[in-house]
């Protein structure tokens, strides 16, 4: 299983997104089942570490992010990988518009339709955020990953017993 979480510029949330849900791949000990990675919708901050405020305010809550940035490419992720995680309507109306085909849409979601303890509909962009805005983003990341993981085992659990 290979996931793709993708923002607009893929230096703040999805980066985050990936050190969170990798972190929690090795929690579980899923790491031979399930990868991951992440993009942006837009290429102007490719080959970019992820925003230092958001390193850092990651590295505070234990995730170290490590993630260059680089865009969507289009065809070759909508094969390469499972799910295409979006992070807000934005982000799921443009991926719409790049899937290439109808099995390529039926790969996209959103984060927040994974949180378990957060009733928000979006990670909301914090680029121009202060500090607090940054922690909201790890709060609903780190609810949308573990709901996440909750859902893969559910599925692999299912596909076991169906042989
Ligand atoms: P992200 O935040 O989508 O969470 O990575 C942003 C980073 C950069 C820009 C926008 C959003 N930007 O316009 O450069």
């Amino acid at each position: 299983m290979k996931i793709l979480f993708v923002c607009l510029g893929n230096i703040c949330r999805s980066p985050a997104a990936e050190g969170i849900f990798n972190h929690l791949i090795l929690e579980h000990g899923l790491e031979k089942l399930v990868s991951c990675d992440s993009a942006g919708i837009i290429g102007y901050h490719e080959g970019e570490g992820a925003y230092p405020k958001m390193k850092k305010i990651a590295l505070r809550r234990g995730y170290e992010l490590t993630s260059i940035s680089r865009p969507v490419r289009s065809k070759r992720d909508f094969e390469e990988f499972d799910l295409i995680i979006g992070m807000d309507d934005q982000n799921i109306a443009d991926l719409t518009r790049m899937a290439p085909d109808a099995k390529a849409k039926a790969k996209i979601r959103k984060m927040t339709d994974f949180c378990t303890n957060h009733t928000n509909r979006t990670v909301p962009d914090p680029y121009y955020g202060e500090t607090k805005d940054y922690e909201l983003v790890i709060d609903l990341l780190e609810d949308a990953c573990e709901g996440l993981i909750k859902t893969i085992t559910n599925y692999k659990n299912y596909e076991l017993r169906i042989g």
